[in-house]
């Protein structure tokens, strides 16, 4: 045991509030620090046994499923480690909140969708390359060989960092530019990079900056499981719009729970996409984005005396009406149930393109009508449209006499009228008195009351709190080279930090 204090001796923490989370940590630390390299022969074997480590993990180290450790930032936020996956067979990698111990929340994983077995095995290898392997077979790899890469480094801001001595990149690798459905504090979501929810039979849901015409947004769109074809996404929600943006545009979520878009020279221009005005809010409460299965946009936050253990929050969900989220139904019809919030599926009998148009595709087919039903499509799904018709049946016939069609939408928009003809339905339906939804079936088949009408209930109602206060707040400025990189040894606490409050 002396001698274990004694490499605490050479490394003095001075007045910083970091903790050794592991006696391991100042092991590898002695190793790095080469004067007292001795002491490496003397280290007791138990410690071995200890639970995680922290600080510059150097070329060589590994993590295996089956030892239960970690690597835990400096001050015990967040650390990297196995868990097991959300489906129950096997583990993924994934970086967590590590002091909030009985909370299963991820907020990073490379194998999210492909768990790996208990035999998994992370290592950075001489190469500076982080692999994961499973059994020898690599399963992911951070493609880093050659990149100068020194350490790798889990950040009290819940980046995972593959840092080199090269000052001029320090990074070669971060987790923040490969993020899988969370956005915490400080994270810039860029133009290049997207959140994606976990895939589902239904597919899946995607959040990233949408370039029109003339302007951009931050959009959230569904995506088909089976991408063959052109028609595979869905955008059903956008942020404000910016128009003509030159320069960098980035999305962030602030410290203080704001969420905003900056954009052009010098970032000159933002718009909110969520504000959080009710005055200094906490800024040590832990906070993120995700975007969860059920397509929608949550903003998280913790708050510590939720049924007595602890728990998140939803502070503000993108849409809120559940419905209006494409694909919540697969290609069915959803409406609201009124009792819980939640959204109803009602599974659809309707034709496939293939079989509307085989055979004698005029003869035993007949339109079945939904009323107060819009459908969600997309241009490439458009057959015709048909303007100012007098009688909503027209649109209904119109798609009779059509082989390619299998539904058809009518819509009265500010006192006209619209008629869409469909060659394909695929991202759902939810309930608009402006519209009436006419789907083309076998004349045997019927989706009316008595006939296959199936429900099930889908994602419960999310409470959600809005502010809209008017007050300054302050605005977050993101170095993507303040990483730890380079900077002096542990203990030696530097004042710059991934975040930098700016008024
Ligand atoms: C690493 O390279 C492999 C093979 O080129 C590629 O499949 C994989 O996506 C890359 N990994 C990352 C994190 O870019
Ligand atoms: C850990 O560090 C992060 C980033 O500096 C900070 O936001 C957070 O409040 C710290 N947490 C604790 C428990 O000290
Ligand atoms: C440091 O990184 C820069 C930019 O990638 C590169 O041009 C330079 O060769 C690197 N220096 C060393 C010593 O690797
Ligand atoms: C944006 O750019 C388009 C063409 O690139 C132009 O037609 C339009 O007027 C511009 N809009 C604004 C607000 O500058
Ligand atoms: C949606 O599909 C279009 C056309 O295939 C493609 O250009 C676009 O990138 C897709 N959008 C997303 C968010 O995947
Ligand atoms: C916010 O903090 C400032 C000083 O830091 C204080 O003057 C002000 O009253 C605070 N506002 C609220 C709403 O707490
Ligand atoms: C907004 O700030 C208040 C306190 O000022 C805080 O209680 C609340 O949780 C914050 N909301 C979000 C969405 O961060
Ligand atoms: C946290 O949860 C407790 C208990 O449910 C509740 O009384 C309190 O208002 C919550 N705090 C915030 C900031 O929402
Ligand atoms: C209808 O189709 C025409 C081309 O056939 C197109 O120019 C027009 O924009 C479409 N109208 C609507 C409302 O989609
Ligand atoms: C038909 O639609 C056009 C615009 O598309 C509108 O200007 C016109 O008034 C409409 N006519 C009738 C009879 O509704
Ligand atoms: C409708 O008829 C077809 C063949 O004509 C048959 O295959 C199908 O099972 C029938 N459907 C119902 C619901 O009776
Ligand atoms: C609805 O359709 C989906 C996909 O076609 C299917 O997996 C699901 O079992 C159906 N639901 C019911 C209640 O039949």
């Amino acid at each position: 045991m002396e001698r274990f204090f004694l490499m605490f001796e050479f490394y003095p923490l001075g007045s910083s509030p970091t903790k050794i989370h592991s006696s391991r940590a100042a092991f590898l630390l002695t190793v790095m620090g080469s004067s007292l390299f001795c002491y490496v022969m003397l280290i007791p074997a138990f410690l071995r046994l200890s639970e995680s480590l922290t600080g510059k993990i150097p070329l060589g180290s590994d993590l295996s499923a089956s030892s239960g450790l970690s690597w835990v930032s400096e001050n015990g936020t967040f650390a990297l480690g196995f868990t097991s996956s959300s489906s129950g067979d096997g583990v993924i990698l994934a970086i967590r909140y590590a002091g909030l111990p009985d909370d299963q929340t991820i907020v990073w994983s490379p194998n999210r969708d492909s768990p790996v077995s208990r035999d998994a095995v992370v290592r950075l290898d001489q190469t500076g390359n982080l692999q994961l392997l499973d059994r020898d077979t690599l399963m992911w790899a951070s493609n880093t060989t050659g990149l100068g890469v020194e350490f790798v480094f889990m950040s009290d801001s819940g980046n995972l960092l593959l840092c080199t001595a090269n000052s001029s990149q320090p990074v070669a690798w971060e987790s923040f530019r490969h993020p899988s459905d969370t956005l915490l504090p400080g994270q810039p979501l860029t133009a290049s990079l997207e959140l994606t929810s976990s895939k589902s039979q239904f597919g899946y849901y995607c959040l990233k900056m949408l370039q029109q015409q003339t302007s951009l947004s931050l959009a959230l769109t569904y995506i088909l499981p089976e991408a063959d074809s052109t028609n595979t996404n869905f955008s059903y929600w956008s942020s404000p719009q910016i128009s003509n943006a030159t320069g960098d545009v980035v999305a962030m979520l602030d410290q203080f729970g704001s969420f905003s878009i900056t954009y052009g020279r010098s970032s000159a221009g933002m718009v909110y996409v969520h504000k959080n005005d009710s005055g200094n809010s906490s800024v040590s409460v832990l906070r993120r984005i995700t975007i969860e299965e059920d397509g929608n946009l949550h903003l998280y936050e913790w708050n510590s005396s939720r049924d007595g253990k602890g728990g998140w929050e939803s502070q503000w969900l993108a849409v809120s009406n559940q419905c209006q989220v494409a694909g919540i139904c697969g290609s069915g019809l959803c409406t609201l149930d009124g009792s819980s919030g939640g959204a109803k599926c009602r599974n659809l009998s309707m034709l496939m393109p293939s079989m509307a148009n085989s055979g004698d595709c005029r003869a035993e087919r007949k339109m079945e009508a939904f009323p107060q039903t819009r459908y969600y499509f997309s241009g490439d799904s458009t057959i015709a449209n048909y303007s100012n018709l007098t009688m909503a049946s027209e649109c209904s016939a119109y798609c009779l006499s059509d082989c390619d069609c299998v539904a058809s939408v009518y819509e009265i928009v500010e006192d006209e009228t619209y008629c869409w003809s469909l060659s394909s339905m695929v991202f759902g339906g939810l309930q608009d008195p402006s519209s009436t939804l006419y789907v083309k079936v076998a004349e045997n088949e019927t989706n009316g009351e008595s006939g296959k009408e199936m429900d099930q209930q889908v994602h419960p109602a999310v409470v959600i709190e809005l502010f809209f206060h008017c007050c300054c707040v302050s605005v977050f400025s993101y170095c993507s080279f303040a990483c730890f990189c380079g900077l002096p040894q542990r203990g030696e606490r530097s004042s710059k930090t991934e975040l930098s409050p700016v008024t």
